[in-house]
Formats: C-alpha cells, structure tokens, sequence
C-alpha cells in the first residue's frame, strides 16, 4: 500500500513503513518505538544479533548518544548526507540494546534522499535495515518491498534509489578507519579525507563476522548462481550472449551497474529461472569491487 509523506509519519509513530534512501529501500522503526523495532527483525527474518542502523536528519544529531568520536570523525562528516555509516562507541543507555545488538557501538547514517530527509525532519531518529527479506537481494524500487512483503505493506514511494548500493560503512580499530561494508562510496573516495584508503576488513570467523553484513550469502535470488552455467546470463550491455540476457548495463558506466544490479538479481527469479550464470569479466576498481563483492556473495551456494 502506497502511503504519503504525512501518513507514513503517523504510521511511524507506532509502526514498521518502508522507505527509500538514495542507496537502497528501508524498513524503518522509531528509535522510540520498541514493538516496532522488534516487529522489524520478525519481519525480515533477520538474526537479533545483527544490529540496525540509526537513521537521522543532522549530523548534530549524533552528540547526544556517542560516548568519544574517533580521529578524523569531522571529516568524514563532511560527506553527509549520503551514502556513509559510521560506526561510533556511544553511551550504551542512550539506544535501545536490540537496536545495537547489545554492542557498545552503534551505526549511524544521515541519509540524502530529500524524501527520506523530509520524513526524519517529521519523525526524528529512524532505525533502518534494507527492506528485503534476510538473505535477499536489496529492494530498489517500491514494487521489490512489495515482493518480499505484500501489498498490504506501507511503502512511501521515492522512486527508483540513485545508488543502488548500499552505504559503505567505516569503524575506527587500531589507529585507523577501516571498511566494514563495501558500498556505494568505493575507498579511493576517502583518501584526499584520511590521507589514505581505508583496508577492507576480511572477518576472522567468517561465520561470525563483526558486521553481520559480511556474512558469506547474502543478497541472494531463489535460483542458483554459476559463472560458468546457467539459463539466462546476468551481463553486459557491449556484450552479446548465446541465451537469454538480463542485462546489467554498461561495462562503461558502473553507477549504472550499481543501480541495476538487484533489480536484475530480482528479475532471475521474477522471470522464472531456476539457474543464471552471471559475467564476472569486468574490472576491480573502485564501484566495481562493491558490485562483485556483491554478486560473489549472492552467488554462494
Ligand atoms: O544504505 C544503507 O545502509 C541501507 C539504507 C536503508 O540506509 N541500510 C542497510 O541496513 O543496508 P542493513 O541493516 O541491511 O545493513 C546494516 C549493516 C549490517 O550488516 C549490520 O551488521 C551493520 O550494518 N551494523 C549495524 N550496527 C553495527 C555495529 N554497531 N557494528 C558493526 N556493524 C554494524
Ligand atoms: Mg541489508
């Protein structure tokens, strides 16, 4: 059900609605409001031990719940609104110990869609998980949360997300800011802020990483994934295929790419396929790294 701007702040008040951010759809939760916060993790089937981001209109915001910000903290903030999560030590009574999976941190993103910035003007702190059941492709577009959620589930529709990737999001561990997520801002984008590009972290325990985000499947459709076999290819504009094609864009343009991608792990399965064989001949820079990243995890078995 589509719902205004107005009605999705009341419903807010009490209850989970979907909403778009330039990166990609959420289900978002009064910071307030604990059945909803709850009611979030049933939905979504996600683990209660994977925390929430904390969704808010200003950086200002961010003051009151964090106990110390880390070196370069400012500078970093100079990229909000946008598609960056920080994760920060806060004081611990500030924040609801679901949304924080009991951790001493918590993850924070002032999100740029004027949409989303409006509705936080009228709603304050939101929590906001992707709005996509656990394990699924992200939702792009209003007509995916209605996949994973039904009909009957209020969406405020901004429209097709600009970045189609999630928000990159940093800590601060050993002296440095490091990547937990890969996302929409590729590390290069951080180096004339830190002076250097922030390592992506590879999980000690795979199964049990520091951000569950990480977690080896994930972003996955029903059908089985394979760079070698398949019904249907997942490719390229510049590239002709002997099958079918569900096509990603251009091999010129990854922002393209990037803001295609669920949508066309989405079609596999919306198209009936049972198998896809996805072209993983593309480059390894920058934009590039997020998207395999992505179709690597969406491809384990
Ligand atoms: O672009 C985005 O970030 C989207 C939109 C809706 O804002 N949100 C999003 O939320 O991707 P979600 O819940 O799908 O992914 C959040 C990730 C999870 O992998 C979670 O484990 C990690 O953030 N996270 C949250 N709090 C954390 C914390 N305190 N420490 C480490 N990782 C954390
Ligand atoms: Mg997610």
């Amino acid at each position: 059900m589509r719902v205004t701007l107005e009605e999705a702040a009341q419903l807010l008040k009490t209850q989970v609605v979907a909403i778009p951010t330039e990166t990609v759809y959420g289900l978002a939760a009064s910071i307030s409001s604990p059945d909803a916060i709850n009611r979030i993790f049933s939905l979504k089937g996600r683990p209660r031990k994977n925390p929430l981001i904390i969704h808010l209109f200003s950086p200002d915001d961010i003051e009151s719940y964090v106990e110390s910000l880390p070196p370069s903290y400012d500078k970093l903030a100079t990229l909000w609104p946008g598609p960056l999560t920080l994760i920060l030590d806060v004081k611990v009574e500030t924040i609801p110990s679901t949304v924080r999976a009991n951790l001493r941190t918590a993850a924070f993103r002032i999100p740029a869609l004027p949409l989303a910035r409006d509705l936080l003007a009228l709603t304050g702190p939101l929590v906001v998980p992707s709005a996509n059941l656990s394990g699924r492709p992200s939702s792009t577009e209003a007509s995916h949360v209605e996949q994973d959620f039904g009909l009957a589930f209020p969406v405020l529709d901004g429209g097709v997300c600009q970045n189609g990737l999630e928000s990159t999001i940093l800590s601060f561990s050993e002296g440095k800011w490091v990547v937990l997520r890969q996302g929409a801002l590729p590390p290069e984008i951080f180096i004339p802020i830190l002076g250097y590009a922030p390592v992506i972290n590879v999980p000690k325990d795979p199964l049990n990483p520091e951000c569950p985000g990480q977690l080896y499947k994930h972003y996955s459709p029903k059908a089985r994934l394979s760079a070698l076999e398949g019904e249907v290819v997942v490719g390229f504009t510049e590239r002709s295929y002997p099958k079918p094609v569900i096509n990603l864009g251009s091999l010129e343009r990854p922002e393209e790419v990037a803001h295609h991608l669920y949508d066309a792990l989405r079609k596999i399965d919306e198209q009936g396929y049972n198998t896809a064989q996805v072209d993983l001949n593309f480059p390894e820079t920058g934009l590039w790294s997020t998207i395999r990243e992505r179709l690597t995890k969406a491809m384990q078995p």
